[in-house]
C-alpha cells in the first residue's frame, strides 16, 4: 500500500465503489472496508482521509450502522455522503429526521458559504434519500442547500469535517469530480501519485520479497487479468515463473495465437501450451445443458492444470487474477450471496486442493487501473483492451452438443461478424472510454435448422444468432443499435462464406432480462 490513502468506509451503498473509484481516477489509492472494520485494521492502514458511504438504512433505526467513533481519534479529515454524513451528524451531537418526502434524482444545490470542498454557486447535483439532517453537530456550519434539504452540505473546517446530502460519485452530480479533487488535494493535502508505474513499483517489490528463489506458476487464459497479472509477476521474477495456457479447442480464431504473441514473444514469457482440445471435446460429447457443459470445462480445465503443473520444477506459488470488485462484493456488508445465475469458471477458480500459495498482484485494483499496467507492462493494446471471454469459450456459444465442426462454424461466422464492426469502428475506442462502442459482441450457433432457398435449392441448414452489447459493468447490459447496413453485409457474408448456415438473426434482448451469453 502507499504512503498516502483514503479510506472508504462502506455503509451499503450501491455507489460505494463509485467512490472508491472516483478517488483512483485522481491519483490516489483508496481502500474500501465493511463500516463496522476494527480499530486494528484501520491503525494499520493508517488512512490519510476517509469518506463515509451512503447506504440504505436509517440512523435512528435500532441496529442501524453506526460511525465508528475511534475515526475521531485519527484526527484525519473525514466527508460523509448521504448515510454517512447522517451516521457522522448522529454520532456527533446533530439530529437526523426523516424529511416530509423523499428526494431521488435531480436537484439544484446552491451554495450559501464560501468553502474549501464546493464551488460557489449553483449546482446540478445527485440526491437519493429519505432522512436529513435537521440540525447540525456543534463546530458545524451549512455550505450549501437545495429545496428539499436545508442541510444539502455541512462543514466543520476547524477539524476538517464535511458532509454531503447528495453523490459526489455519481456522474449527475456536475461538480462532483471537483468535489472529491478538492476533498483529496485542498482538505487531506495528497499528491496524485497513484499513477501504473508506481503500482508496478510496488507490487513488483511485494512479489520480489514475497517469492524469493521460488518457483511461480501462473494460468494463462488469455483474458485481460491473468496476462497482466502472469506479466507483473513475470516483470518481478523473471524466468521463476512460468505459465501455462490451455488451448481447449473452444477458443475464438486464431486466439492462442494472440495469446502465444503477447505473452510468449513480446514479454518473453516462458510460456508453456498445453493443447488439450481432443480432451474437451470428448468430456463434451452428447452434453447439451448448459451448466453441465460449465461443470465439465471447470474440472477438465483443473485436470489439465495440474498434470502440466506436475512436470514443472515444482512451483511454490500460483498467480490469479483477482481484481479488487471480486474482492468487495465477496466482503460488502448487507449483502447476500446472490442466486447463482450461471457457475462461472476462469482462471481464477482454480483448485483449491493444489498445494500453492497465491499470489494476487492484482487484488487491489480495478479493472482500468489493471490495463493502465497491462498498458505500461508492453502488454500490445489489442491483449489489453480486448472484450471478456467466458471462461467455457465457444462452448456456451454453440447451443446444443458442442463438436469440433460446430465449433469451427462458429469461429468462421463470429471472426466475420467482429471484422465487419472492426472495419466501422464501432467497437469500444479505449481512448473514448467504455461507452464508445460495443463492449462485447460475438457469433452464437444455434441448435435448430431453418429452411432457406440458396440458387433455386431447397436448404435445410444452420442458424447464427449475433449479439452485441454494450455496458460498462456487465451487470446490465443495453443490445447494441447496429446500423441495419452493417448487419446486412455481416449477414450476407456469413451465408456466402460459411458452408452451412442459411439464415442469421440479431438478438435484441437486454440484460436483464436476457444475460449477455446465451448459455
Ligand atoms: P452473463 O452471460 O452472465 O455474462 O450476462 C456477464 C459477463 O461475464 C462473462 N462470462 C464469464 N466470464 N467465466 C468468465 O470468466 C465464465 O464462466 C463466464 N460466463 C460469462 C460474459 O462473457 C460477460 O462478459
Amino acid at each position: 500500500m502507499p504512503q498516502q490513502k483514503i479510506l472508504v468506509l462502506d455503509f451499503g451503498s450501491q455507489y460505494t465503489q463509485l467512490i472508491t473509484r472516483a478517488i483512483r481516477e485522481q491519483g490516489v489509492y483508496s481502500t474500501q472496508l465493511a463500516w463496522h472494520t476494527d480499530l486494528d485494521l484501520v491503525q494499520e492502514i493508517r488512512p490519510s482521509g476517509v469518506i463515509l458511504s451512503g447506504g440504505p438504512a436509517s440512523i435512528y433505526i435500532p441496529g442501524a450502522p453506526e460511525f465508528p467513533e475511534y475515526l475521531l481519534d485519527l484526527q484525519v479529515p473525514i466527508l460523509g455522503i448521504c448515510y454517512g454524513m447522517q451516521a457522522l451528524t448522529h454520532a456527533l451531537g446533530g439530529k437526523v429526521i426523516p424529511a416530509e418526502s423523499r428526494e431521488f434524482g435531480q436537484a439544484q444545490l446552491q451554495v450559501s458559504k464560501e468553502n474549501i470542498l464546493l464551488p460557489a454557486g449553483q449546482h446540478q447535483v445527485w440526491m437519493s434519500h429519505g432522512d436529513r439532517i435537521e440540525s447540525l453537530p456543534e463546530g458545524f456550519e451549512i455550505l450549501a442547500s437545495t429545496g428539499n434539504s436545508p442541510i444539502a452540505a455541512m462543514g466543520d473546517p476547524v477539524r476538517n469535517y464535511y458532509g454531503l446530502q447528495f453523490h459526489p460519485e455519481v456522474k449527475h452530480t456536475s461538480i462532483g469530480t471537483r468535489i472529491i479533487k478538492n476533498f483529496l488535494f485542498q482538505i487531506c493535502g495528497l499528491d496524485p501519485s497513484w499513477t501504473a508505474e508506481s503500482i508496478i513499483k510496488l507490487s513488483v517489490a511485494e512479489i520480489r520479497e514475497k517469492v524469493g528463489k521460488d518457483r511461480v506458476i501462473a494460468g494463462v487464459s488469455g483474458g485481460v487479468d491473468s496476462t497482466v497479472a502472469a506479466a507483473l509477476v513475470h516483470q518481478a521474477v523473471g524466468d521463476q515463473l512460468e505459465a501455462v495456457f490451455v488451448d481447449t479447442g473452444l477458443l475464438r480464431k486464431n486466439e492462442s495465437m494472440l495469446v502465444e504473441q503477447s505473452l510468449g514473444k513480446s514479454l518473453n514469457m516462458q510460456l508453456h501450451i498445453v493443447r488439450a482440445a481432443e480432451l474437451f471435446f470428448n468430456d463434451l460429447k452428447g452434453v447439451i445443458d448448459p451448466e453441465q457443459k460449465r461443470m465439465l470445462i471447470g474440472n477438465r480445465f483443473i485436470r489439465v492444470f495440474e498434470k502440466k503443473s506436475l512436470e514443472l520444477d515444482s512451483p511454490r506459488y500460483l498467480v490469479q487474477g483477482t481484481i479488487y470488485p471480486d474482492v468487495v462484493e465477496s466482503a460488502a456488508p448487507d449483502r447476500k450471496e446472490s442466486e447463482t445465475i450461471k457457475t462461472h469458471h476462469n482462471v481464477g477458480g482454480l483448485p483449491a486442493e493444489m498445494q500453492f500459495t497465491l499470489i494476487e498482484p492484482l487484488r487491489y485494483l480495478f479493472k482500468d487501473e489493471v490495463r493502465l499496467i497491462g498498458e505500461s507492462l508492453g502488454i500490445p493494446p489489442e491483449m489489453v483492451w480486448r472484450q471478456p471471454f467466458p471462461g467455457p469459450g465457444l462452448a456456451i456459444r454453440c447451443l446444443g452438443e458442442v463438436t469440433p465442426d460446430r465449433i469451427e462454424l462458429l469461429q468462421a461466422a463470429d471472426e466475420i461478424f467482429l471484422q465487419e464492426l472492426s472495419a466501422a469502428n464501432l467497437l469500444v475506442k479505449p481512448e473514448l472510454g467504455l461507452n464508445s462502442g460495443s463492449s462485447q459482441a460475438f457469433a452464437v450457433l444455434l441448435p435448430v435448422k431453418s429452411v432457406g432457398v440458396m440458387g433455386d435449392q431447397r436448404t435445410y441448414q444452420n442458424v447464427i444468432a449475433l449479439r452485441s452489447v454494450s455496458t460498462a459493468d456487465f451487470m446490465t447490459a443495453d443490445w447494441s443499435r447496429l446500423p441495419l447496413e452493417l448487419l446486412a453485409i455481416t449477414s450476407n457474408r456469413i451465408i456466402n462464406e460459411v458452408q452451412g448456415v442459411n439464415r442469421v438473426v440479431y438478438d435484441i434482448t437486454s440484460k436483464p432480462p436476457g444475460t449477455i451469453e446465451w448459455e
